[in-house]
């Protein structure tokens, strides 16, 4: 049985509930992190909390917990879920409140936290993802991580009813990210990714993509990238924080590269894997 956190106690997660008024059941009015623990040790920690107040900040609501006191929790889940490789899910909703679109007054928000294990697929690691591509219908607001995902649902759902990994977002002919995922490609040797912008979750995973290039002196810039940048790519990869970093071989109906996870995927995942190790 996993342990969740749901406002303060820690539960069995079949025992706890939220309101049928509960904001983010209603309106989707919340926001939410997934944060990694890796051995039993939470990963980026500080980059994750940032980024959740960010989301909060955007969205007017108090942040709940101090920094201090989300680690303590945060911790615990990791502790009494076995530590090892976790996928940390941390959901905050303006709270229960009866339904209206404007915001209630003296409502507490709604925190909830629960844990699944990672499971790398090592045969998408070895050969590589195929996704396809899709206009990117979502708002200017990307860059909260909220907890209204339907059209990242519609958008992986189709990918997945082709058997395809990911949906690959255009929005006026320039790449913005996946249904799930940040974009990379791979030119002559040069790694490219999207500016972070109001169209695109700023991705921990991504970030750290980027800093470990640069402090490898691989060549790397965040720059805009249309369709035929994409298309015409050597290498074409994802990020996440529970996909890590997984190579794109197929895309549509064209083969990326070799077919293969390539030369520069191999380097970048053995630079992140070897920065994953050295943490304390
Ligand atoms: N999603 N862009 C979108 C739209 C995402 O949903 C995600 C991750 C990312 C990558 O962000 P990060 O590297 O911080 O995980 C980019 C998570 C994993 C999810 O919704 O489950």
């Amino acid at each position: 049985m996993s342990y969740v956190y749901l406002n303060g106690d820690f539960l069995e997660q079949d025992k706890a509930f939220v309101s049928v008024l509960d904001r983010g059941f209603l309106l989707g009015d919340g926001i939410y992190e997934v944060i990694p623990a890796f051995n039993g040790k939470l990963f980026r920690l500080e980059q994750h909390l940032q980024r959740l107040q960010n989301s909060l900040d955007a969205i007017h609501l108090v942040n709940p917990l101090q920094n201090n006191e989300w680690e303590n929790v945060l911790r615990q889940i990791v502790e009494k879920n076995g530590r090892g490789n976790l996928s940390i899910y941390l959901q905050i909703t303006r709270g229960v409140a009866a339904r209206d679109h404007t915001f209630p007054e003296n409502t507490h928000p709604t925190v909830y936290i629960m844990s699944n294990p990672i499971t790398p697929v090592k045969d998408k690691i070895r050969t590589g993802v195929s996704a396809i591509t899709k206009d990117d219908p979502r708002w200017q607001h990307c860059h909260i991580k909220t907890i209204s995902l339907l059209a990242n649902v519609l958008l992986k759902q189709e990918a997945a009813q082709q058997g395809r990994e990911e949906a690959i977002l255009i929005k006026d002919n320039l790449l913005t990210e996946g249904a799930a995922s940040n974009i990379f490609i791979v030119k002559d040797g040069c790694i490219k990714t999207p500016a972070k912008s109001q169209y695109i979750l700023g991705g921990i995973t991504r970030d750290l993509i980027v800093e470990l290039a640069h402090i490898n002196q691989i060549n790397c810039i965040e720059t805009a990238i249309t369709k035929t940048d994409l298309f015409a790519a050597d290498e074409i990869w994802l990020s996440s924080s529970t996909k890590e970093i997984l190579a794109v071989t197929q895309l549509n109906e064209q083969t990326i590269g070799s077919g293969l996870p390539g030369p520069m995927w191999q380097k970048m995942t053995r630079i992140y894997q070897k920065f994953k190790a050295s943490l304390k």
